[in-house]
């Protein structure tokens, strides 16, 4: 029996999510809906339909049209807008959780509230206010801060002291004006140490961690530069980071099935789809400092590479809320992601200026984002283009295949070369070793 799947999104980790729909033993027809024309996804689809995230009805149409069994939704916009209720409203259900429950992403003072609530660990010295009145106070009582408004920002709005805010003037002046235009502002602890990403797959009750991986937020080597969606990513073969233990993961994994709990507990519906906890270890243990409602992106891309069972069946599993039923695998190997990004990326994007990639090894997997496929070339779009994934038995030659491929990319683009580095590694261990002293 041909099982139908409606794939929402158009970036590069919805082109992995649809290779790894098809690489499943179902046959499978795949019907997808972009915000633009993904060249990849497109290859995989039996029919795709370009249209806005939040017209629910024009996705809901495309899915009853097309007959869909369920729905993957990769992106964090059309949870926001409600993109699984809607779906649900005609029984169609989907990997991805509902509007309240995507609120984890959508809104960073729901989550530290609800964690303080249900006494779940991992919360910094955190404060949610509606109006300026205590801000100045709370801030006194902190030695360093962050300012987040309370919303999608798309990863722009969170203001770090240090790093983007100096003084207390300047951070009230930020909080007056996010307060124009987000119904809250979360004061919290600035944390340090070493951020990684644990993407969990849960049905609301089971919840079950994907190998770790840490995501390179700044646009040049060295960590320099403005803060981007990610430049690139790595994971390593023995399913740890070097900066990180076992309890490390363990700690990140109980904190969010705590949350899972605590979701049930508070909406009495089931969170289905992947928990992405950004969490950081520090010299107090594992501290949360957000939630994504979906798969990361880049870091889709090292997991789902190495994802051994049968992804479909993982969706069907997280749907009938029977994922305790199956045994979720990854291969032993190594990943390291880098993304080739259009020049001036992310400030000033050069736009429609072709990118060609026909030189690109066999050996590493390309993976297609901001790009739209015209009948001559593929052309840039502004933001990052071209993801390239290698996978080995180690790190270090995941990281060749995946530097000697982006070499080939030909085009007005840069990436770091940085990423999975022994260099750039050492630098992170070294960086926990003097926290943890
Ligand atoms: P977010 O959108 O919450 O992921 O924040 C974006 C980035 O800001 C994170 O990846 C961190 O690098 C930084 N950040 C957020 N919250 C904190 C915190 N409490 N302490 C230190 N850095 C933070
Ligand atoms: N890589 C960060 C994110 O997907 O939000």
């Amino acid at each position: 029996m041909v099982i139908r799947i409606l794939l929402v999104g158009n970036a590069a980790r919805e082109h992995a999510l649809a290779e790894a729909i098809k690489r499943s033993k179902h046959e499978t027809k795949l019907y997808s809906y972009m915000k633009a024309n993904n060249p990849g996804i497109a290859k995989f689809s039996e029919e795709f339909k370009i249209g806005s995230y939040s017209d629910l009805e024009a996705i809901r149409e495309f899915a009853l049209k097309n007959s869909v069994e369920f729905a993957v939704v990769g992106p964090e916009e059309p949870l926001d807008k409600g993109v699984v209720d809607a779906l649900e409203d005609s029984g169609i259900y989907a990997f991805g959780p509902k509007k309240n429950l995507a609120q984890i992403e959508t809104s960073k003072g729901y989550t530290r509230e609800l964690m303080k609530e249900y006494n779940i660990r991992g919360n910094p010295k955190f404060k949610v206010f509606t109006t300026m009145t205590g801000i100045e106070e709370f801030l006194a009582t902190l030695d360093g801060f962050v300012i987040k408004p309370d919303g999608l920002t798309g990863g722009k709005g969170v203001m770090v002291q240090g790093e983007h805010l100096i003084t207390v003037p300047e951070a009230l002046e930020y909080c007056n004006s996010v307060l124009k235009t987000h119904p809250a502002v979360v004061i919290e602890e600035k944390l340090e140490g070493e951020e990684f990403s644990l993407q969990c797959l849960t049905d609301g009750k089971t919840v079950i961690a994907t190998p770790p991986v840490q995501d390179h937020k700044r646009a040049y080597d060295g960590d320099k530069g403005p803060n981007t969606g990610g430049m690139g990513s790595y994971s390593c073969e023995n399913h740890l980071l070097p900066f990180l233990t076992e309890k490390d993961i363990r700690e990140g994994l109980e904190i969010t099935k705590d949350v899972a709990r605590a979701l049930y507990a508070e909406t009495g519906e089931l969170y289905k789809g992947v928990m992405y906890a950004g969490l950081i270890t520090t010299r107090n243990g594992v501290k949360l400092i957000e939630y994504n409602a979906r798969f990361g992106d880049p870091e889709a891309m090292n997991v789902l590479s190495l994802l051994k069972t049968d992804f479909v069946d993982i969706c069907k599993a997280i749907i009938d809320g029977k994922l305790d039923k199956i045994k979720v695998e990854f291969s032993k190997k190594a990943t390291v992601c880098k993304y080739a990004v259009p020049e001036g990326y992310p400030e000033n994007p050069v736009k429609n200026k072709k990118v060609d990639i026909n030189n690109i090894p066999k050996k590493a997997k390309v993976y297609f984002a901001s790009v739209d496929n015209k009948i001559d070339s593929l052309y840039m779009t502004g933001s990052r283009a071209i993801a390239v994934v290698g996978v080995a038995d180690t790190l270090y030659e995941a990281e060749q295949i995946a530097e000697m491929s982006i070499k080939k990319i030909k085009g007005p683009v840069f990436y770091r070369s940085d990423i999975g580095t022994k260099q750039l590694i050492s630098k992170r261990i070294r960086h926990m070793n003097r926290l943890r002293k």
